[in-house]
């Protein structure tokens, strides 16, 4: 009788969500940055769109947008409209500059996930799910800024998407992209940097932690990457 007890007490507990959430493995950078495809990133990006900014960027201090969106508005201009937020995900770009009095933001992400998570956060006029590595469903010179956070990295977008973005983005307008520093060589950004010199002013470049005080992602450093369109 007590071990038939015991045996339904255990089923009981293994169908509640604590139980359930006790079990289950949090997703995290060794899955973000083994990543190989864009299909990759949409299985991904699907399971992580609902725990994303509570488990992965409230509990790591993820600082990467916040950081993004004081350079952007330390080197914008009134005339830097509308932004587009390249790898917009859950939102969190566009939450700052929203915040900030910028209202024409526009996102994109692979993941209609998590864009459905950005829409909640109402500050994006417009929502697109595309992939960035193919061509960008956008006219030509037709946005103000570009900004970024979090995208140009391990097994994420690699520097050929600057072509397209490039393309959409009216002459003069600002880039403000975080570029993870490890693949800033290995990935071929400095190689695009160079390749493109005489379509852009002169990159700035500011070094910072993609995440505030927290031992496990100490070292990850990003290259804030701020120029414009010639
Ligand atoms: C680490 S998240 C960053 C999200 C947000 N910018 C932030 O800082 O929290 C990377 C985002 O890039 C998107 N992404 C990855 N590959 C992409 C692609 N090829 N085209 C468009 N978005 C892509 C993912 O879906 C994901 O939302």
């Amino acid at each position: 009788m007590l071990s038939f007890l015991i045996v339904y007490l255990m089923l009981l507990a293994t169908e509640s969500p604590t139980f359930n959430n006790m079990l289950k493995k949090k997703i995290g950078y060794n899955e973000a940055y083994s990543l190989k495809t864009p299909e990759d990133s949409k299985k991904l990006y699907k399971k992580w769109a609902k725990t994303y900014d509570k488990e992965f960027a409230v509990n790591s201090n993820y600082l990467s947008p916040k950081k993004i969106c004081i350079y952007f508005n330390k080197y914008s201009r009134k005339t830097d409209t509308p932004i587009l937020d390249v790898g917009a995900g859950t939102g969190l770009v566009g939450e700052f500059l929203y915040k900030k009095g910028n209202k024409k933001i526009i996102g994109i992400d692979i993941s209609s996930e998590m864009l459905n998570e950005a829409k909640l956060k109402g500050c994006y006029s417009e929502l697109i799910e595309a992939d960035i590595t193919k061509k960008i469903p956008l006219k030509n010179d037709s946005i103000g800024a570009i900004v970024s956070a979090g995208t140009f990295t391990h097994g994420h977008v690699g520097a050929d998407a600057f072509d397209e973005l490039l393309r959409i983005t009216k002459p003069g307008g600002l880039f403000v992209l975080s570029i993870n520093s490890k693949v800033f060589i290995k990935g071929g950004f400095k190689k695009k940097f160079l390749k493109i010199k005489n379509k852009i002013s002169c990159p700035i470049f500011k070094e910072f932690n993609a995440h505030g005080k927290n031992k496990k992602f100490n070292e990850i450093k990003i290259f804030a990457s701020i120029f414009r369109k010639n």
